[in-house]
């Protein structure tokens, strides 16, 4: 018999609870039993902090947003930071403590469910000889080592819906729309949401775009009778030689956010067209909420093989889409790159093709 822990890790994307119901079937199958992790690694720290998971426990999740276990974004959980006396910060690491913990609640291997930084904290376990296995969740899809996140799909569909809808009121008021896409270092969601819906302008963080580009391909449209338009930036998108746009922060959170490149954008455009221009962040709507199939589906599949992987002694590991199969694929391939959408991508072609501006 196995005790088997489950960490939830990073901002939350459609189809968490899904991986959560799949390791835990999985391994009662097996006569194992499952240990969910609250809020991250809060119960390495607090052992207290767990939630046994049995066939109750998630029954009917599968379709649910979020995570019953509850995540944590921003800090890294194995470092302190600790102020002194004379203003500065020390950090203080705290991996031996979370080993000690992962002991101490009698775990034979870890599942942990994350991002590119919930990948880095399982690839230090497991080099600190801790049995685990990484499932990708990442609504941004920038994730190396796997075809594709569970999440992401479900948030180009909420990000398509949305542009969709705009086109008829910018139409109406021969306004420009500039939608505010979530993608922080990686434009995935901008691109596949803004070509499925037919956006007038994509801007993407692995394209830097020229305001000049932008504003000739919107006048070019104008004189064309078409008065409206809709343009969609990645939040991490940003100028040739230009900075990020980040976020004011307030509300608390992580310190370091990005947002508020839409409005950056719209006065630019204003500026240079003379065109009304209204701006819409969709923000955490494309995180929130029910997981289409296809993410539910990846995220079954995704975690019912982690369960595979422990019962192969299979560690150091994260299972990856690796079409039309989920395989495993070492943690350090993982995290040893940001998987930002390649400039000669069949889709960016797409967009040129279809005379979508790509602000270049
Ligand atoms: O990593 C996914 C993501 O949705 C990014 O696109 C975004 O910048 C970030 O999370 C926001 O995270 P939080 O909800 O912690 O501010």
């Amino acid at each position: 018999m196995k005790r088997i822990g489950i960490s939830t890790g990073g901002g939350d994307a459609p189809g968490l609870n899904a991986v959560i119901r799949a390791v835990t079937l999985a391994s009662i199958r097996r006569g194992w039993e499952v240990v969910g992790l609250l809020r991250g690694y809060g119960a390495f720290f607090d052992p207290s902090q767990i939630r046994i998971l049995d066939r109750p426990a998630v029954r009917g999740t599968t379709h649910l947003g979020g995570t019953i276990l509850g995540t944590r974004s921003g800090a890294n959980p194995f470092e302190r930071r600790v102020e002194q006396d004379d203003g500065s910060v020390v950090v203080e690491d705290l991996t031996e403590e979370a080993i000690a913990g992962f002991h101490r609640l009698g775990l034979d291997a870890l599942v942990a469910v994350g991002g590119d930084g919930s990948m880095r904290l399982a690839l230090k376990l497991h080099q600190h000889g801790i049995p685990v296995v990484g499932v990708p969740k990442t609504i941004d899809n920038d994730l190396a080592g796997t075809n594709v996140t569970f999440g992401f799909h479900t948030a180009v569909d909420v990000a398509t819906a949305a542009i969709e809808r705009l086109h008829s009121t910018a139409d109406a008021h021969d306004r420009i729309f500039v939608v505010e896409l979530m993608g922080r270092y990686a434009g995935w969601i901008a691109l596949f949401a803004g070509v499925a819906a037919t956006a007038q302008v994509i801007l993407i963080p692995e394209i830097p775009y020229d305001m000049d580009e932008v504003c000739d391909h919107l006048m070019a449209r104008e004189r064309r009778g078409r008065r409206w338009a809709v343009v969609v930036a990645a939040e991490g998108a940003r100028p040739v030689g230009g900075d990020f746009t980040w976020s004011k922060g307030v509300g608390g959170g992580p310190v370091e956010r990005l947002g508020g490149v839409a409005e950056r954008v719209a006065a630019e455009i204003h500026e240079r067209t003379g065109k009304e221009t209204r701006t819409v962040t969709l923000g955490h709507l494309q995180r929130g909420g029910q997981p289409i199939p296809y993410d539910r589906l990846i995220a079954l599949r995704f975690g019912a093989a982690a369960v595979r992987q422990i019962e192969e002694g299979e560690f150091g590991v994260m299972v990856s889409l690796d079409p039309p199969t989920v395989r495993a694929v070492p943690l350090e391939l993982a995290v040893s790159r940001m998987k930002s959408v390649p400039l000669e991508a069949d889709v960016v072609a797409t967009a040129r093709d279809l005379g979508i501006c790509l602000g270049e």
